[in-house]
C-alpha cells in the first residue's frame, strides 16, 4: 500500500476534488494518509484567487522539497487553480515539484504518477475533450461525515473584471442531471443526509436532459425526492442569475435551508460597473426583497472586495449604506487582490493602507451584525444536524438550518442525528443550546 497526503486550500470545490483525487488514486493502490512524512506522493490542491493564497504554495513547497531528503521515492504534485494558472512557473521554480495537474484533468492522475515514477516531470493543464467526472471511480468509501459536497457546475463565463475563476477553471459547464442523481444517491447510501451541490456560478446550471432543460431549482427538486436525503443547500450564486423558479424553491421545497451566500462584492454602481459585474446595487436589494418576501427568515452570506482600483469614500460609503440595508448572517471579506491576466490587473491601485482601514471598517459591521443576528436566536428552537465531538467532553457539534454551528451537549447524540434544539447562548461564531 502506497500512501497518498493531500492538502486543500480555497474554495470548497477543491474540498470536493481533493476527495475524487484520492479516491482517483485508490485503484493504483493508494491509501491516504495525514501526515506528510509518511507519505509516498503529495498533492497540494491550491487556490489562485487572491495574491496571498498562491504565494502560500511556494512557501509550503520550499518546506516540503527537505522531505525528499529523507524519502527519496516522495512524489510531489501541485493541483488546482494555481498548477492551472502558472503550471510552467511552478516547475521551473520549485526544482522539487515532479507534477502539474490542472483542475480539468485529475482524473489523468494516476498515468502521471505512473510517468513521475519512472523519473520524468510532467505537467498536464489542459481542458481536456474528455469529461473528467466520467472517468472518476465512483465506488468511493463510505463516509463518517454526514454532509457532503456535490459538483453540479464548474467554470464561468461572467469575468468580472478581478477574477481569475474564468482562466483557472474554464467555460461554465453543467453536469448531466442523471449523473448528478446517481452521485446523490451514492452519497445518500453511504449516510449522507445533507448535500451542498457545488459550482461557480452554480444557479447558472443548465442542462438539457431528454429533451428538457434542467435548471438548479429543477434539480433541487429532483434530488429532495431522495427519502433520506434531508437538506439541500447550493452555493456560489451570482444575483443575475437568481432566477424566480430558485426564488420559489426557498419559499416551497422543505429539504432547501434558509441560507444563501449571494456575493455583491461592492455596493457602490461606480465601482460594480467598473467590477463587470452587470447588476447595479438595487437590482442586488430588490433580488433580496423578493427573496425574503419568499423565505422571510432566510440568512444571507455575502462577499465583499474593498479597495478596488478607483473605488472613492464615496463609493466605499455606498457599500456600507447596502450592508446595513440588508444585514447579513455571515460574511466574507477581501482587500482587492491584482490578479494575473484578469482585465483590472493593469488598473491603477489604491495605497495599501486605505484598503486596510476600508477592510477593517467593513468587517467591523459585518461582524456585528453577524452577533446581532446570532443573539436573535436566542431562545429560538433550530434544527440541528450533528456532525462530529466538540472541545468539550461530551459535546457534539452540528449545524443548524441557518449554517450557525451549534454546540450541544448529550451523550446520545450520534454523528448524523437531526435533533431540535432551543439555543440559550451566542459565542463569537457558534451557538450553544439543549435538547429538549
Ligand atoms: N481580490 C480580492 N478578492 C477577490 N475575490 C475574487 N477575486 C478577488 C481578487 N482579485 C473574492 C470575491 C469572491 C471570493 C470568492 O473571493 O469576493 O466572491
Ligand atoms: Fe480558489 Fe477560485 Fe480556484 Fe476555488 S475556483 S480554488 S476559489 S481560484
Amino acid at each position: 500500500m502506497k500512501k497518498v497526503f493531500v492538502k486543500t486550500y480555497g474554495c470548497q470545490m477543491n474540498v470536493y476534488d481533493s476527495e475524487r483525487m484520492i479516491s482517483a488514486m485508490e485503484p493504483s493502490g493508494y491509501v491516504e494518509t495525514k501526515s506528510k512524512e509518511e507519505a509516498d506522493l503529495i498533492l497540494l490542491n491550491t487556490c489562485h484567487i487572491r495574491e496571498k493564497a498562491a504565494e502560500k504554495i511556494y512557501s509550503e513547497l520550499g518546506r516540503l522539497k527537505f522531505l525528499k531528503e529523507d524519502n527519496p521515492d516522495l512524489k510531489i504534485g501541485v493541483a488546482g487553480c494555481v498548477a492551472q494558472a502558472e503550471g510552467e512557473e511552478i516547475m521551473i521554480r520549485q526544482p522539487a515539484v515532479d507534477l502539474v495537474v490542472g483542475p480539468q484533468s485529475y482524473h489523468r492522475l494516476p498515468s502521471m504518477v505512473k510517468t513521475v515514477t519512472n523519473g520524468k516531470r510532467t505537467l498536464d493543464t489542459e481542458f481536456p475533450e474528455e469529461n473528467k467526472f466520467d472517468h472518476l471511480p465512483k465506488d468511493l468509501k463510505r463516509r463518517n461525515n454526514p454532509t457532503a459536497f456535490l459538483t453540479v457546475q464548474e467554470g464561468c463565463d461572467k469575468f468580472c473584471a478581478f477574477c481569475v475563476v474564468p482562466y483557472t477553471r474554464g467555460v461554465e459547464v453543467s453536469r448531466s442531471p442523471e449523473k448528478i442523481i446517481e452521485e446523490a444517491r451514492s452519497l445518500v447510501d453511504r449516510g449522507v443526509v445533507e448535500i451542498t451541490l457545488l459550482g461557480q456560478n452554480v444557479n447558472a446550471y443548465s442542462n438539457n436532459h431528454s429533451g428538457e432543460n434542467y435548471t438548479l431549482s429543477k434539480l433541487i427538486w429532483k434530488l429532495s425526492d431522495i427519502s433520506n436525503l434531508q437538506r439541500i443547500r447550493f452555493t456560489t450564486s451570482h444575483p443575475n442569475d437568481m432566477s424566480q423558479d430558485l426564488i420559489d424553491a426557498h419559499r416551497d421545497c422543505e429539504k432547501l435551508m434558509p441560507y444563501l451566500h449571494l456575493p455583491v462584492q461592492s455596493g457602490s454602481d461606480h465601482v460594480l460597473k467598473k467590477m463587470n459585474r452587470k447588476h447595479t446595487a438595487d437590482d442586488y436589494r430588490r433580488i433580496i426583497d423578493k427573496l425574503r418576501k419568499a423565505r422571510p427568515d432566510l440568512l444571507l452570506s455575502g462577499d465583499f472586495i474593498v479597495g478596488f482600483p478607483g473605488e472613492t469614500d464615496e463609493d466605499f460609503l455606498d457599500t456600507l449604506r447596502l450592508i446595513k440595508d440588508i444585514e447579513y448572517g455571515q460574511s466574507y471579506s477581501f482587500k482587492y487582490s491584482s490578479r494575473p491576466g484578469t482585465p483590472a490587473a493593469n488598473r491603477e491601485e489604491i495605497s495599501e493602507i486605505v484598503k486596510k482601514e476600508r477592510l477593517a471598517e467593513l468587517q467591523t459591521l459585518l461582524k456585528e451584525q453577524q452577533v446581532r443576528l446570532q443573539k436573535k436566536m436566542i431562545g429560538r428552537e433550530v434544527n440541528v444536524l450533528f456532525e462530529k465531538p466538540g472541545r468539550l467532553a461530551g459535546q457534539m457539534v452540528g449545524k443548524s438550518e441557518y449554517l450557525h454551528a451549534v454546540h450541544v451537549t448529550g451523550d446520545r447524540i450520534r454523528s448524523g442525528d437531526i435533533n431540535k434544539v432551543r439555543i440559550i447562548t451566542s459565542e463569537t461564531n457558534s451557538l450553544s443550546g439543549r435538547i429538549e
